[in-house]
């Protein structure tokens, strides 16, 4: 049955119902101040970066200076060249010595070939058929978070479910005791937060970090999940189960095994990226959602909506596009849309700003739900670092959309939502909602 909301023929063609504009900030804002990003993604800056200056130099108070890359073409062209544009020096804005580097590789900072022998040993549980296996754990995980909720008329939607849903899968995928989840998505959030005084006593940019420089995030907490991890890599080798730290310790069918080192450089790497950029998508989508009523109620009406969740989910993924920017570091003097890049230059993909590039995607700053085709730079286009865990993500929120259509008729914004203080996640931290709860609860 065709729905007027979903079968838009072209993005642009909108509803006034849905079409609702979005705030896009200041034109000349700092993009690299971490308080920026308190009031919201600056688009304006980026769109004007797009149109004036698409490789443009920015100085940095605390680092050499990178060139910012706003055009969506560009950063494919980045993305594509790891033999020039190289991960191994560092993938955020820090300048780090190669002592720092070696210290803190994890497989995001490392190139072909080494690059792809790790990927081949880390990526099997990801792939889209090893995800399949989790939809009913996820989907068991998810009835149980909302099922706490269900019936409040007030949620803090990110504390109360966003957060909840990632936090449990991770610490089952990764065969962590329920009881110490809590601990370890504290430990993720002081790391990747690592610019948020409410997440962290060492604020990169406020407090002296330096005595941590050779831990991941510059962060003392890097050593409690270092930590952790050997504990459990030593129990997992001891006596295997079904979870994914089991399959990372077992040989390979060639008998190859990850290091200590490795193991634990991706376990932590697995708390810090896999939990809270799931989470502040949840948040993000559900924000768009709720000031777009229309679309819910359209969602909800339709039989066929669980067909049309998938383009949602990609819609949301573009939108709230959570790590704004990954860093390269050019290996060789090279040219990028008529700027001369010197080897060594930090070469920085604004995937927020490719994100909304009019030259890949009709009408950018209008959320369109059946948006087709939607080739977003969330998880990191045509790289060989695409994300390894995007698979998962979708799946987290697909069942987390197909639940709530189920039990929630409506919500809105009821409160201040407030943002994470950062330049790399864009995250809504808190989203108060007022939720009116299918009478009778879910048919289920
Ligand atoms: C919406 C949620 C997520 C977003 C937006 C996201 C984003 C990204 C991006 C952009 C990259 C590429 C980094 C680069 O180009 O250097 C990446 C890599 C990665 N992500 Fe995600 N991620 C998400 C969820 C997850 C989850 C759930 C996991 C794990 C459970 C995960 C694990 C990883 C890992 C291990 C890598 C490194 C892959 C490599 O270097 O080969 N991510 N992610």
């Amino acid at each position: 049955m065709p729905n007027p909301l979903f079968d838009t023929p072209a993005p642009g063609a909108g509803d006034p119902a849905t079409d609702v504009e979005l705030d896009l900030g200041d034109d000349r804002a700092d993009i690299v101040s971490h308080d920026t990003y308190l009031r919201g993604v600056p688009h304006a800056t980026f769109a004007r970066l797009r149109r004036d200056d698409p490789v443009s130099w920015v100085d940095e108070p605390d680092g050499r200076g990178f060139w910012a890359v706003t055009r969506y073409h560009d950063v494919l062209a980045v993305s594509r060249r790891p033999e020039v544009f190289s991960s191994a020096q560092g993938i955020r804005l820090e300048d780090m010595t190669p002592e720092e580097c070696e210290a803190r590789r994890t497989i995001m900072e490392m190139d072909p070939p080494q690059h792809t022998a790790v990927r081949r040993l880390v990526s099997r549980p990801f792939t889209p058929r090893g995800v399949q296996q989790y939809e009913a754990l996820v989907r068991s995980l998810t009835r149980d978070v909302l099922d706490a909720a269900e019936g409040s008329p007030a949620v803090e939607f990110v504390g109360a479910i966003a957060r909840q849903i990632p936090l449990r899968l991770l610490g089952r995928l990764l065969g962590v005791p329920d009881a110490d989840g809590e601990w370890l998505v504290e430990r993720g959030d002081a790391l990747i937060g690592n610019t948020d005084p409410e997440f962290t006593d060492f604020v990169v940019d406020r407090t002296d970090t330096d005595p941590y420089r050779l831990l991941p995030f510059r962060s003392p907490v890097a050593l409690e999940l270092f930590d952790y991890a050997e504990g459990l890599i030593g129990e997992r080798r001891s006596c295997p189960g079904g979870d994914l730290m089991s399959a990372l310790v077992a040989p390979m069918a060639d008998g190859e095994v990850l290091t200590d080192l490795q193991l634990k450089n991706f376990f932590t790497l697995m708390v810090a990226a896999g939990n809270d950029t799931t989470r502040y998508s949840m948040a993000a989508g559900m924000a768009a959602l709720a000031e777009r009523p229309a679309l819910w109620a359209a969602l909800r009406a339709d039989p066929d909506r669980v067909r049309r969740i998938p383009a949602l989910v990609e819609e949301i993924l573009r939108w709230s596009t959570v790590t704004m920017h990954f860093r390269r570091t050019a290996v060789a003097d090279t040219e990028l849309a008529g700027r001369r890049i010197r080897r060594g230059d930090k070469v920085v993909m604004w995937y927020v700003a490719a994100n909304f590039d009019d030259a890949a995607f009709g009408s950018p700053y209008r959320f369109v739900p059946a948006r087709d085709p939607n080739d977003h730079t969330t998880f990191g286009r045509h790289s060989a670092h695409l994300c390894l865990g995007a698979h998962l993500a979708r799946l987290e929120l697909r069942i987390l959309l197909e639940e709530l259509l189920e039990r929630v008729e409506a919500f809105s914004v009821d409160g201040t939502p407030e943002r994470l203080r950062s330049n790399f996640i864009a995250g809504i931290k808190r989203l108060p909602l007022a939720l009116s709860w299918q009478r009778g609860g879910a048919a289920r």
